[in-house]
């Protein structure tokens, strides 16, 4: 087995004649520069996700330097090699679509090269999901780091994040409360760093619940992408990546179910991004565990979100830095977490807890018995309208909106709604339910960002803020609505999310748990005969998009390619 083999001995190219293999491999390694001596040590591999369209990952190089540092003081060579990056604004027509594609760059190249283990250097949205499961399913001792998150901006003297403040200023520019200048002057300053979005976005989210799933040292997470901490947490991963090449501490034995519950824990008591249900589920999806939506939605139940960060608080990610970062979290979340767990640093998850110094005082992360909100901050939906579920971020959204009955506008896909939802002639009330068909995981296709469907401009003016929004789309972690999101099936495959049509009347129903559309079952009936599937395919489709539509998975599924995740053996969260 070429698994059992290190060094520049492991994964030789195949000639017939593994020595002749290795002599070829050392005389074109040495064309690198390296002595007999530095090919004898454990080989670190580094993913390098720097891309000049990347500002999420614009420190990646010197993020390098000091991972090579760590691993030579601790006697290993490091090897950086690159792999596919994605940025979210710099991802057509949506980085969800190129995630798989990155998952499957990331496992092979890692598979295919001769390292002992890799440091995986993630950020932005959908490199941390993408990188680790890709190294789940190559299984070689991994250890994940990020980038860290951007500093804040100021404007007229109030902070500026992004996304969350991207959204809402573009909302006030849209009402037509402030102008081209003042907008112009705030996109300046939304970004004001290199690192990823300061808000409990995605980014923020994965990096939280991969350092609570074990896959990063402790209390990484939340370091801002600028800090000399960030360097020294850098060269320390380098450090560590050597240990884990020699004890052979495979991602498997850190990606656990309990590790992964508390991954899906630590989203809940965050107010995470609801993205991370999708990206949780792909990363356990391919060590054969499924997540069980509605198990997922029990544990919500007994979850109060701690976190006040933005969108559903206050704060930003420096402060929780300045706050003790996670530990800080899972002191306060110790009677649900699974302290045991095994984490990247051959300690428990606990013991990191214990080692690391509380804070003298916080307002960030908020005790049990005075959460930001009490439990449920992401729920399940079940009903007519979404038989395998639909998800809505209610610690997020308009509380009155929470139980609501409308009339339904329906966008039948993206270029319908650009077309007609500014349109002054547009039928629509502020009572009425938006709904969006067409933009799930293979009718946009790649599940855009766009549940956040906006509120029609003629409304906006009038001060509206907030509608009931319904889509088999997914939503920015940085947005903040009433917004029912990942309908699934989608309405491209026939889900009865493509059987709504405008007047049809739409319950939502939060703290009961349903969407239903009050349409009777006969009317239904007709217009499921009556439906065609939209030509999702082009006759010229080929190459990852015919690939991709062919094998994407729905979203309970974590829209993984159905080919990359093995049988499912397990099912969590398991039953409290
Ligand atoms: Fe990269 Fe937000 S755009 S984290």
């Amino acid at each position: 087995m070429t698994t059992a083999k290190r060094g520049m001995r492991r994964n030789l190219t195949a000639y017939g004649d593994e020595e002749f293999s290795l002599f070829l491999r050392r005389a074109f390694i040495k064309a690198m520069g390296y002595t007999d001596d530095a090919l004898e040590r454990p080989i670190i591999g580094i993913t390098n996700t720097y891309s000049g369209f990347n500002a999420c990952h614009r420190t990646v190089p010197e993020l390098i330097d000091a991972v090579k540092r760590g691993v030579m003081l601790a006697g290993g060579l490091p090897v950086e090699f690159p792999t596919i990056t994605l940025h979210e604004s710099f991802a057509h027509p949506t980085s969800m679509y190129l995630r798989n594609l990155m998952a499957i760059d990331a496992e092979e190249m890692i598979r295919a090269q001769p390292v002992d283990s890799v440091v995986l250097i993630g950020g932005c949205d959908k490199t941390v999901p993408a990188l680790l499961m890709g190294a789940a399913s190559a299984n070689v001792p991994a250890i994940l780091m990020v980038t860290g998150p951007m500093l804040t901006g100021n404007h007229k003297g109030e902070r500026l994040g992004a996304c969350t403040d991207c959204r809402r200023f573009w909302a006030r520019y849209r009402a037509k409360e402030i102008d081209d200048q003042e907008i112009n002057e705030v996109n300046s300053k939304l970004a004001p760093t290199a690192g990823t979005c300061m808000v409990m976005g995605t980014a923020s989210t994965m990096a939280l619940c991969s350092e609570a799933l074990g896959m990063m040292l402790p209390n990484s997470a939340a370091i801002p992408a600028v800090m000399a901490e960030r360097m020294r947490n850098a060269e320390a991963t380098g450090a560590r990546a050597v240990g884990i090449a020699k004890e052979r501490l495979t991602p498997d034995k850190i990606m656990t179910p309990d590790a992964l519950e508390n991954a899906l824990r630590v989203l809940l008591a965050i107010g995470g991004s609801t993205n991370a249900i999708v990206h949780l589920a792909a990363v356990a999806g391919r060590l054969g565990i499924a997540v069980d939506l509605d198990a997922f939605d029990r544990m919500g139940q007994e979850t109060p979100v701690l976190v006040d960060l933005k969108p559903t608080g206050q704060h930003y990610m420096e402060h929780l830095y300045e706050a003790g970062g996670l530990a800080t979290i899972l002191r306060e979340l110790k009677a649900l977490v699974k302290g045991n767990a095994l984490t990247i640093n051959g300690k428990t998850l606990f013991q990191n807890v214990e080692e690391a110094l509380p804070p003298d005082r916080q307002d960030v992360v908020r005790t049990r018995d005075n959460p930001i909100f009490k439990a449920g901050g992401i729920a399940v939906l079940r009903g007519n309208l979404a038989p395998d579920g639909a998800i809505i971020k209610q610690a997020a959204a308009s509380e009155k909106l929470m139980r609501h009955t409308g009339r339904a506008v329906v966008f039948e896909s993206l270029p319908d709604l650009a077309d007609r939802i500014d349109d002054p002639n547009l039928d629509v009330n502020a009572d009425d339910v938006l709904v969006l068909k067409n933009a799930g995981p293979k009718g946009a296709p790649g599940m855009p960002e766009a549940g956040y469907i906006p509120i029609p401009r003629k409304l906006a003016q009038q001060g509206v803020k907030d509608m009931v929004r319904i889509s088999d789309a997914r939503m920015s972690g940085t947005a903040f609505g009433a917004i029912v999101l990942h309908v699934a099936p989608e309405s491209a495959v026939g889900g009865p999310l493509a059987l709504v049509r405008s007047g049809d009347r739409i319950r939502l129903d939060v703290p009961e748990r349903r969407l239903e559309l009050l349409v009777d079952e006969q009317t239904l009936a007709a217009r499921r005969s009556e439906w065609r599937p939209p030509a999702a395919h082009d006759l010229d489709d080929r190459g990852y998009r015919k690939l991709f539509l062919d094998t994407v998975q729905q979203a309970d599924r974590g829209c993984d390619f159905e080919f990359l995740a093995p049988k499912v053996t397990m099912r969590i969260p398991r039953t409290p």
